[in-house]
């Protein structure tokens, strides 16, 4: 079976192939009637070992949309309490027979660690500092729309240069976005504190920032993070007034990045620390609720994709 672990092990046009299957679920979810029975009779479980609002609530709604049955298995009340291992957990999904498993875990490589253990398809929604690959797609997918929506069509990057700026060392956000970006022709900018950016990450083709002002400009695209302190023990936690001061995105500094640079973040917004409400909610150049929206279309796509191999309709290669 085929799984979606990381847009590391996706080629291009894999990666275009997931954002185009996602438009025709684009169209069905702005109908009154949603529903499809592309996924009819098969079990989705989504192991949420991590707090989740968007990544699980759209897993659940785009399996249910599709006629498939959902599970969920929220980790706080499962015997994962009890000391069960993790490989045990993946045991005994895939002994009740789960056509399709979405992980979220804070360890990374716990999906892979999974999809290697399992007779069905995995699906990443989160793990650790490494991956978040629905997110990078979805992110893909939004800004291809609005930049349509602006009269620029089109499946190729190049030329765009996107800045992403927080908290770059333990985002799996940031991770599958650059990876995503640069297979679509886009100039990634990573910018954060220095004790915030993973040593090394220059290697993978950034163009590497500590100055956000510097990193803004002229970039067309800015895509914000939030300060992961839930995996910062034991590490300098600056304060939000001063981390506002340095890397908040407010109107005044967004005039540095392109005149229309659109503003991007993947939630959970801390607003007034890493971005400010008047941007958050700026009509024609935020794109945030537009990234929720195709969030569903897309982790429809990577469902129906990833299980037709299990269900005799011509799919991915394994
Ligand atoms: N963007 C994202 O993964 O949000 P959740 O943590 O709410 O799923």
């Amino acid at each position: 079976h085929r799984d979606l672990t990381g847009i590391g092990r996706l080629e291009r046009h894999e990666i275009l192939f997931l954002l185009d299957e996602a438009e025709q679920w684009v169209e069905l979810n702005r109908r009154r009637n949603k529903h499809h029975d592309a996924l009819a009779g098969l079990t989705i479980i989504n192991a949420f070992f991590e707090n989740s609002t968007r990544t699980l609530l759209s897993f659940e709604i785009a399996g249910k949309r599709l006629g498939a049955d959902v599970v969920n298995m929220h980790a706080a009340q499962s015997s994962v309490k009890k000391g069960e291992t993790l490989i045990d957990t993946a045991i005994t999904l895939n002994a009740m027979r789960a056509d399709a498993i979405v992980i979220r875990h804070a360890s990374s490589g716990a999906t892979q660690l999974i999809a290697d253990k399992v007779d069905c398809p995995v699906l990443n929604a989160g793990d650790g500092s490494h991956e978040h690959p629905t997110q990078a797609l979805l992110d893909a997918l939004a800004l291809r729309e609005a930049l349509a929506d602006r009269g620029d069509p089109s499946d190729d990057f190049t030329g765009l240069t996107v800045t992403i700026c927080g908290d770059i060392l333990h985002s799996r956000v940031a991770r599958s976005n650059l990876l995503c970006l640069q297979a679509l022709g886009a100039t990634v900018r990573l910018c954060a504190p220095p004790a915030l950016m993973p040593v090394g990450i220059a290697a993978m083709g950034a163009e590497v920032f500590h100055d956000f002002d510097a990193a803004l400009r002229g970039a067309d695209v800015v895509m914000m993070l939030r300060l992961q302190t839930e995996r910062m023990e034991g590490q300098f936690i600056p304060s939000a007034r001063e981390y506002h001061h340095l890397y908040g995105l407010t109107r005044e500094r967004l005039d540095n990045a392109a005149p229309d640079a659109l503003v991007m973040h993947p939630g959970p917004m801390n607003r007034g620390v890493e971005i400010d409400s008047d941007v958050a909610d700026m009509i024609d150049r935020s794109i945030i609720t537009r990234q929720v929206e195709m969030g569903v279309a897309i982790r429809m796509a990577c469902l129906d994709v990833l299980t037709r191999g299990a269900r005799g309709v011509e799919g991915w290669a394994e």
